[in-house]
């Protein structure tokens, strides 16, 4: 709904899932099974890696750190703390930029993304920096590490706005962090959601209820799924926080900064003026 550059605007309320017959493409708010959710996922990021790169590469750069659209950088930032020698964790990485620049200052970093797509730009990316990071490709809900085996886990946008089920990504975090570790992640600000994908003046007008955690759903000729991605409301990513075991220690807001004009899908001046478009959460594994 927000992330990539599809808007909203035909959004047929009235399909409600792959048994319905299908007239032809659409999109829909509707619930996902973990598996149907897992496979357009995949498919989706597969397919769109390169539109993606070619799309926001030059935007998110060959090896920096860009939280948001409204492009607040980790080096100004500083939420992840110093993280010079310690073994840090980019989930969701797409071509890994972020990861680089965490290498870059001397960080341990292991990079995972579902998709051979985007982890493909990862590799090409490191092949034209000289910064190599290791690469895993996994689901962000089942993390192939180890317990307590990083000090550092985060991402800008990646995997927690594309599973069915965004706890249990936040458990698998607390799970794979030392005492005391940190976890830091962007999504699209859920307020966001009440609006239709337009970085204009029609993106101005409530139309959902955001109360309505429905995943936004793009399916194809057949009725089934081809991109999924889930509201929660500002409790709701509290609560899935809380709840794994996190201590909330800010949620920022990043403001669109003054003489900023590049518009990403529906994020633009107009609308970053009024209200925010990003939420990045930092949480904090409590120390023994
Ligand atoms: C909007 S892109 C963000 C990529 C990168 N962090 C950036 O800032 O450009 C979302 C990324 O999440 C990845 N992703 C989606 N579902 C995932 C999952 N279940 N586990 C891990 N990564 C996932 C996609 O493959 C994609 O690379």
């Amino acid at each position: 709904m927000e992330i990539h550059s599809a808007g909203d605007d035909d959004l047929d309320l009235a399909h409600d899932g792959p048994d319905d017959v299908a007239s032809g493409p659409g999109v829909t708010r509707r619930p996902v099974t973990a598996a149907e959710n897992l496979r357009a996922s995949r498919g989706w990021w597969d397919a769109d890696a390169d539109n993606y790169q070619s799309e926001h590469g030059e935007f998110l750069g060959e090896a920096d750190f860009v939280w948001c659209p409204e492009g607040l950088r980790e080096a100004d930032a500083k939420l992840l703390g110093d993280v010079a020698g310690r073994r840090v964790l980019e989930l969701g990485c797409g071509a890994a930029a972020a990861a680089r620049w965490l290498a870059a200052q001397g960080a341990d970093v292991v990079a995972m993304d579902l998709s051979a797509g985007m982890l493909r730009h990862a590799e090409q990316a490191a092949a034209r920096t000289g910064l190599t990071v290791p690469l895993v490709q996994a689901d962000a809900s089942a993390l192939p590490f180890a317990d307590g085996a990083f000090d550092v886990a985060c991402t800008a946008f990646g995997a927690v706005p594309f599973v069915d089920d965004s706890a249990l990504v936040m458990r698998e975090v607390y799970r794979v962090l030392k005492p005391g570790g940190r976890w830091v992640f962007s999504v699209t600000h859920p307020m966001r959601w009440i609006f239709l994908d337009d970085p204009t003046e029609g993106g101005l007008r409530a139309v959902h209820s955001y109360f309505d955690r429905r995943p936004y759903v793009e399916y194809d000729e057949h009725g089934a799924a081809t991109y999924v991605e889930h509201h929660r409301t500002m409790g709701d990513r509290l609560r899935e926080l809380l709840g794994a075991g996190f201590t909330l220690v800010d949620l920022i807001e990043p403001e669109w900064p003054e003489g900023h004009e590049q518009i990403w899908g529906q994020w633009s001046p107009l609308r970053g003026r009024l209200f925010p478009g990003t939420a990045i959460f930092v949480a904090a594994k409590p120390s023994d």
